[in-house]
């Protein structure tokens, strides 16, 4: 494979500690990593790989889906920062090879104050192949492979807390839940709950999914267009992002919305929204960070154990009750706590890495 040609060129944004466009014209690669926040610990997170509209487009998203990884590892106390890249793929083109060796390589440049993942148009294949070029990886097939089911048992366990806080049983025995998006995280979801005693209505674009849910678990299946208003006890968003917004929150016929997929609110405001209805919501990032848990378990010094991260998972029970009890004394929605949280512990060294991380691949 032919060496690599990469050339950096610093960003300077204020609201980050450091962001890199990286560019190697000889093989195709255009590229930026965002350090959010690394006094916690090496900024962690995943690689998307998408076809922006423009460079604009990237550098926003890079930002914003850093700051998120900052506020999740934070609340998580795992002992990693913020951080993300984007690989920004032209229109219809592939990734090689040596495209991902060289983007291995950018990351090699910052000496591991980025640890890279998967995201968004990313493959376990992908991961593999640059995992020769870098050991600043973690999810790989090799390690901890897939993250989807320690994030759906996250979902469990933090539908359990909704379930204690709202109704004073951890039980969803009985209980109707909505989920949108029967993919890798929603599917594992829907079996736990299924197999607990819940009532399930599912939705997905793909008609195969939703046969295999009505077939498996006795579901309801309903259109994309309803899933949103359902009446249920509690929705379970797994597909899309922004799916809370001033329209659908209006048409929520639900107690509360506990579920997995990312940067559910369109914007902070939503979370009053949802506040005022009267709507319980389970901040996604503290949710859904059960993927996360599980891959920083790799880098501990004893080497990965899939013991270690259910049991830390498991306690996300305990973080979501503790958010759902503040925001009712302060009168304010969770996911402004969650954040006071996240930047509390980013304030004070809650929950900082104490031990360099290990690399065991
Ligand atoms: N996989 C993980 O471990 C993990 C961890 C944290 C967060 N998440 C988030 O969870 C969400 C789902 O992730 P995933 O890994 O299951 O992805 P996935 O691609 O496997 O599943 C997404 C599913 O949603 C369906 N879908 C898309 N648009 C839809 C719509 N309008 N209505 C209903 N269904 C629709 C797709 O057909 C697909 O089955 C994403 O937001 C992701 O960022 C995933």
């Amino acid at each position: 494979m032919a060496k690599t040609n990469l050339q950096f060129r610093d960003l300077d944004i204020g609201t980050h500690e450091r962001v890199i466009e990286c560019i190697d014209s000889s093989v195709g690669l255009h590229a930026i990593i965002a350090i959010h926040d690394t006094r916690l610990g090496p900024a962690l997170g995943g690689i998307r790989a998408y076809p922006y509209a423009s460079f604009e487009h990237a550098l926003t998203d890079v930002l914003r889906l850093s700051q998120g990884m900052s506020h999740k590892a934070a609340v998580a106390q795992v002992g990693t920062g913020g951080g993300k890249a984007v690989i920004i793929l032209k229109p219809g083109q592939i990734k090689t090879p040596e495209l991902l060796r060289s983007f291995a390589e950018a990351v090699n440049s910052l000496g591991g104050q980025y640890i890279c993942a998967e995201d968004y148009g990313v493959t376990q294949q992908d991961l593999a192949l640059m995992a020769q070029y870098t050991r600043f990886i973690v999810g790989i097939p090799q390690t901890s492979g897939n993250p989807s089911p320690f994030t759906a048992f996250g979902g469990l366990r933090g539908i359990a807390a909704v379930c204690q806080h709202l109704w004073g049983s951890d039980s969803v025995e009985g209980k109707t839940i909505a989920i949108q998006g029967l993919g890798a995280v929603g599917m594992q979801l829907a079996r736990g709950l299924f197999w607990a005693g819940a009532n399930l209505i599912v939705s997905d674009i793909n008609p195969e999914f939703v046969k295999l849910a009505v077939r498996d678990f006795s579901a309801v299946a309903v259109s994309t267009e309803e899933i949103a208003s359902v009446e249920c006890d509690i929705f379970a968003p797994c597909a899309l992002g922004g799916i809370l917004n001033q329209d659908t929150i209006a048409k929520l016929k639900c107690r509360a919305v506990a579920g997995l997929a990312n940067n559910q609110l369109l914007t902070s405001e939503d979370g009053e929204r949802l506040l005022a209805r009267g709507i319980l919501y389970a901040p996604d990032y503290v949710i859904n960070a059960g993927g996360l848990i599980n891959v920083c378990q790799e880098i501990r010094k004893e080497g990965y154990d899939a013991r270690a991260a259910r049991v830390l998972i498991a306690q996300l029970y305990d973080v979501l009750l503790k958010i759902f009890d503040l925001a009712e004394k302060k009168a304010i929605s969770t996911n402004r706590v969650a954040q006071e949280i996240a930047e509390h512990h980013l304030d004070t060294g809650i929950g900082k890495r104490m031990q360099e991380p290990v690399f065991h691949h």
